[in-house]
């Protein structure tokens, strides 16, 4: 069975995967750029967005360059996708990426006002899809073809993911600063560690990685 993963999620050190306010100018609100500046100096990062080379090989490198690695799919939520709320008032937002996304897959965008699928230069088509998390996961997982699946975000996301059991690896990067405000991860899911073994280990950049790793079988059905 493919794996349900989940690669450099930031959060602040209060839990907060996003901060309030999100807007065009602002894709993480009043967070700016903070939760992610350890991993714009990885040379993952410099790659992902085709800087060409250069780029930290540190060990936030070694962490941060495993989130493509068999990833035949990814789900995102609508606003990891974009600022717009409600029904669409027109369809040309393609997404924050350019017309080049570094998805490189077919990307299913959660959302309760579908649109036509769009499909990218380089690989990536967004499926804009109205279902449960199992129900995408199961779109994803056809999608994906024996490969594993990513859970993209934002923080919502994750945390319907972590609610229904759907998620095999987790990867966590907490970051050394405290938010105050946004969309937080862990709410509703006390006693998430009972089902994960968990590693962690603190970089230079001052970020504690954190590994979950699924123990034993999941405690839902899966499709
Ligand atoms: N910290 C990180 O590493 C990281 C990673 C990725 C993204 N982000 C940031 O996280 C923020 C977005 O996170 P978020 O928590 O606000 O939102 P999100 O998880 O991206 O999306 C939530 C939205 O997706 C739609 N949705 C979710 N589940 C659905 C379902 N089962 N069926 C239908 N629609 C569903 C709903 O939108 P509608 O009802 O409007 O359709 C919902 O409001 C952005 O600022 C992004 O930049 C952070």
């Amino acid at each position: 069975m493919s794996q349900v993963r989940v690669h450099n999620f930031s959060i602040s050190l209060d839990g907060f995967g996003t901060g309030e306010g999100q807007s065009l100018e602002e894709p993480f609100g009043h967070a700016g750029q903070r939760l992610h500046e350890w991993f714009f100096g990885t040379r993952t990062f410099r790659r992902m967005h085709g800087e060409g080379g250069g780029g930290g090989v540190g060990v936030d490198d070694a962490l941060a360059g495993t989130w493509a690695t068999d990833i035949g799919a990814e789900i995102m939520g609508r606003n990891k996708f974009g600022p717009q709320r409600g029904p669409w008032t027109d369809e040309d937002w393609q997404g924050w990426w350019g017309d080049n996304p570094p998805f490189h897959t077919p990307v299913f965008v959660l959302t309760h006002h579908p649109r036509p699928s769009l499909t990218m230069k380089g690989g990536t088509t967004f499926h804009f899809v109205d279902a449960s998390p199992a129900d995408a996961l199961a779109m994803a997982r056809e999608a994906a073809n024996g490969l594993d699946v990513r859970i993209g975000g934002g923080p919502s996301v994750v945390r319907d993911f972590l609610a229904a059991d759907l998620i095999d690896h987790l990867h966590v990067s907490i970051v050394p600063i405290v938010l105050g405000r946004g969309v937080r991860l862990w709410d509703g899911l006390e006693g998430l560690e009972q089902r994960f073994t968990t590693e962690c280990v603190t970089t230079p950049s001052g970020v504690t990685h954190l590994t979950f790793t699924r123990r034993g079988p999941h405690s839902s059905p899966r499709p």
